[in-house]
């Protein structure tokens, strides 16, 4: 039996697609149940559709507080027996509260190489500091923004040239890479987490 996925949008759901895909080549064994969206006009929604993956709006305005708004995507998770949730460009910060009442796994992807460049623009806060190479990185989420246990990185170049646009789209491509990777090293039991650190076990025979 596959492990069953969920993944949670805010916009564009361009990563949301590469794992759509993934799934479709049979590269990846998880079984996406559900697609959730804080924002009705999210065009991943469209993207699930279109795949035929459910695919819900919650609206945060509905709920007098944060906890009533988690509470009703605990109880979608519940329903579906999802173990594992991956956020794919989803602009809230889960709360402790959350996160202790979910009992699977937590993942994001994030447009920077971590720690460095937490939170919003990442990009553009690489290229105001000059790095010379940025990246992207999936990691396990914990309670603070963008500071969970690293899964993988992979890093790109930055040139003299670039704005935020180029750099972005650069980072992108990698994007689409590593987070279906690092599903699959979670879908084939590969990730034992130690601390702050994650070992990948090597394939099984
Ligand atoms: C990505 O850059 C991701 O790293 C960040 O938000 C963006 C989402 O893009 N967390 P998309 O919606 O997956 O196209």
């Amino acid at each position: 039996m596959k492990i069953n996925l969920a993944v949670f949008i805010s916009g564009r759901g361009s990563n949301l697609q590469s794992i759509i895909d993934s799934i479709s080549r049979g590269e990846l064994p998880l079984d996406l149940k559900i697609v959730i969206s804080d924002n009705r006009e999210a065009y991943g929604l469209k993207r699930a559709r279109k795949a035929g993956i459910e695919a819900r709006y919650v609206n945060p305005g509905a709920h007098d507080s944060e906890k009533g708004y988690e509470q009703q995507i605990l109880t979608l998770l519940k329903e579906r027996e999802i173990k594992i949730v991956a956020l794919a460009g989803f602009m809230r910060l889960l709360s402790p509260y959350f996160l202790e009442q979910f009992s699977g796994e937590v993942m994001n992807i994030h447009p920077s190489l971590l720690p460095a460049f937490r939170g919003l623009h990442a990009q553009k806060q690489a290229l105001e500091y000059g790095v010379k190479v940025s990246g992207c990185t999936v990691h396990f989420v914990d309670e603070g923004m963008d500071t969970g246990p690293i899964i993988l990185q992979e890093s790109v170049p930055v040139y003299d040239d670039d704005d935020e646009d180029s750099l972005a789209a650069r980072i992108l491509k990698k994007e689409h890479q590593i987070y279906p990777q690092a599903l699959k090293l979670y879908a084939t039991g590969r990730l034992q987490k130690k601390g702050r650190r994650v070992k990948i076990l090597p394939e099984k025979k």
